[in-house]
Formats: C-alpha cells, structure tokens, sequence
C-alpha cells in the first residue's frame, strides 16, 4: 500500500542544516526527506506513550568472553528463562575467546527491553545492543 505523503515546510539554522546534510550523506541517504523521516520514526519509537502494551519484535547482539566464569552460562540460563519471548538465537565464534550472539526476541517492547538489559548487564558482555520494531 502507497501512503500519500504530506510536504511541510521547517525553519532551521543554516549552520545546523549543514552539519546535517554533510552527516545523512556519510549515512548514504541520498536525499533529506528519507533521514527526517527515519528520525521522526525513531522518535516514536523511543517515546511512543502505548509503549507498554505495544507488541513488538528486536534483536539484540551480545560480544562477550566465554572465558569469563560462568558467563556463557548465565546468558544460557536467561535464554531460557525467557524461552517464549526468544525466537532464535545466531552465535558466531570470532576469535578463540570472542563470541558474538545475536538474539532475536518478540513480545510486549517493555519484555523485551527488560530481557534485553539483563543480558546485557550480565557482567563480562563487552557490548550489547537492541534493536526494536514495533507501529508506533
Ligand atoms: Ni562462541
């Protein structure tokens, strides 16, 4: 389905609308309207009020050190723990001792950012990042 689009127009700082042009370029948008566009989107959907109750789907990606004691362990036992908010799981062995994980999870957004924050805070996780979707 094609939705109608709407123009309006916006009063901004010359210096501001350079910085931001030259940044979306380095992004590879190709025009302004598509980069206002994903930034209003992510602005709904990081302040959206029905964020609760909102069904919602993400991936998190995790790179951590197996070797730390008990760590691969842990994030094991939360996976399960949380077995119907997680679809599927990748793994990915980067060196001898990285590995990186990427989750993928569906359920209300609150769920999945509370799943999401305790494997993330799991000590030894060197990075840990969610993505989110949901109609805001
Ligand atoms: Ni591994």
């Amino acid at each position: 389905m094609k939705e109608q689009l709407t123009r309006f127009s916006v009063s901004v700082e010359q210096d501001l609308l350079d910085h931001f042009d030259q940044l979306i370029a380095t992004k590879g948008y190709t025009n302004r309207s598509e980069a206002i566009r994903d930034l209003m989107r992510e602005y709904l959907a990081t302040n959206s009020p029905r964020r609760d109750e909102t069904p919602a789907v993400g991936t998190l990606t995790l790179v951590y050190d197996h070797h730390v004691r008990e760590l691969a362990d842990k994030l094991m036992d939360l996976q399960h723990a949380y077995h119907e908010h997680i679809i599927s799981t990748l793994h990915v062995h980067l060196d001898h001792s990285l590995c990186m994980e990427v989750i993928v999870l569906r359920g209300r957004l609150t769920e999945i950012e509370e799943i999401a924050g305790k494997m993330t805070s799991t000590r030894g996780v060197k990075r840990g990042k969610l993505l989110t979707y949901f109609q805001p």
